[in-house]
């Protein structure tokens, strides 16, 4: 019983202690600092201060009916703050690196009380990208391992591991901000697991599978493109025969059509010959637009 009692007092200690209470938080999204109390009362003053210059970023005197935000320190908390006017709950909505920092709330009621608050603001994690290492193909009987590098830029507080399945074969780990990673991994051509490239900080994580049909090529199968342009070229040497020809023919007989159609010209002007209907008519026409026609030839 004692020890339970020992492990609460512990664990409180930890979230209201000295350090205060840790809370994490992605980049872009909102955080609601709480005070431990549920409902002001009347009696209630409560001040939010940011950071050691403990900069004023919101105010309330329940009596006078004052609910303030402010915008802090260079303006960095401007149109980002929402004061619970219930409970004196703070909301910093799509939070940036900027806001981490520690937090404090100061409560004067019966008697002054305070909490403190360490916020810190983790990055969107980039996807990783797996490339295989070795740019020739392995010719089967030197090597049958594939080298493939995992890799990300500007990134800080991570780790970086490759997986088999579930089970970890290797982790770097950086505590610096915005540099580059990245992890080696061997393996054998015909491999049929499962492999991840995993990226992670205290709240996150990205993965990427690793294809290795898609990175690791035999020789063999690099002679296979080869193939295929000579296949594809035979196909397209066929294919122009083929419009050629087709070219040929089309030509052949525009060139009969357009002969045809002269032949029938003559025909049309010609009086003499069957085929009269359209001169018939034409022939009601004055005489004089005959001659009129002929004048003008
Ligand atoms: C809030 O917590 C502080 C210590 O963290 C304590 O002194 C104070 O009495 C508490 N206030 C209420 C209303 O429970
Ligand atoms: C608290 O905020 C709500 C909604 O913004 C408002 O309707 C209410 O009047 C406010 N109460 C006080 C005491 O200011
Ligand atoms: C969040 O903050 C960033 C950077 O300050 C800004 O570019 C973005 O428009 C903000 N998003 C919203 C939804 O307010
Ligand atoms: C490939 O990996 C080896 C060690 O595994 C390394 O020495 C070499 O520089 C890497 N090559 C490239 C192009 O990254
Ligand atoms: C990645 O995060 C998800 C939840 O977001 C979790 O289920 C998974 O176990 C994490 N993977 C690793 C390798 O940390």
């Amino acid at each position: 019983m004692f020890h339970v009692l020992v492990l609460f007092c512990l664990y409180w200690w930890h979230l209201t202690g000295v350090f205060g209470e840790s809370v994490s938080v992605m980049e872009g999204d909102s955080v609601t600092l709480k005070t431990n109390v549920t409902e002001i009362q009347q009696a209630h003053d409560i001040w939010w201060k940011f950071g050691s210059s403990r900069s004023d970023i919101a105010k309330i005197k329940k009596q006078q009916q004052i609910f303030s935000t402010f915008d802090g320190p260079d303006g960095r908390f401007r149109d980002r703050l929402k004061l619970d006017n219930k409970t004196g709950f703070l909301t910093i909505t799509n939070i940036t690196t900027q806001h981490a920092g520690l937090y404090e709330v100061e409560m004067s009621g019966v008697k002054l009380s305070s909490k403190t608050f360490s916020v810190s603001v983790y990055a969107h994690l980039p996807v990783p990208v797996i490339s295989s290492n070795s740019s020739q193909c392995s010719s089967s009987s030197s090597s049958s391992y594939c080298s493939l590098l995992c890799s990300v830029v500007n990134v800080g507080h991570v780790t970086l591991s490759w997986y088999k399945g579930n089970s970890l074969l290797s982790s770097i780990s950086v505590s610096d901000l915005s540099i580059s990673l990245s992890l080696p991994l061997e393996v054998q051509y015909q491999d049929k697991n499962s492999y991840s490239c995993v990226l992670n900080n205290h709240i996150n994580n990205q993965t990427t599978h690793l294809d290795i049909t898609q990175l690791c090529h035999t020789c063999s199968d690099q002679g296979l493109p080869l193939l295929y342009i000579v296949l594809i070229s035979a196909a397209a040497g066929s294919l122009l025969i083929v419009a050629a020809v087709l070219w040929y023919c089309f030509c052949w007989k525009h060139k009969q059509i357009g002969q045809k159609t002269v032949i029938h010209e003559i025909y049309e002007n010609d009086s003499t010959l069957p085929n009269p209907k359209p001169r018939k008519t034409k022939s009601k026409e004055p005489v004089y637009g005959n001659i009129d026609r002929n004048n003008q030839k």
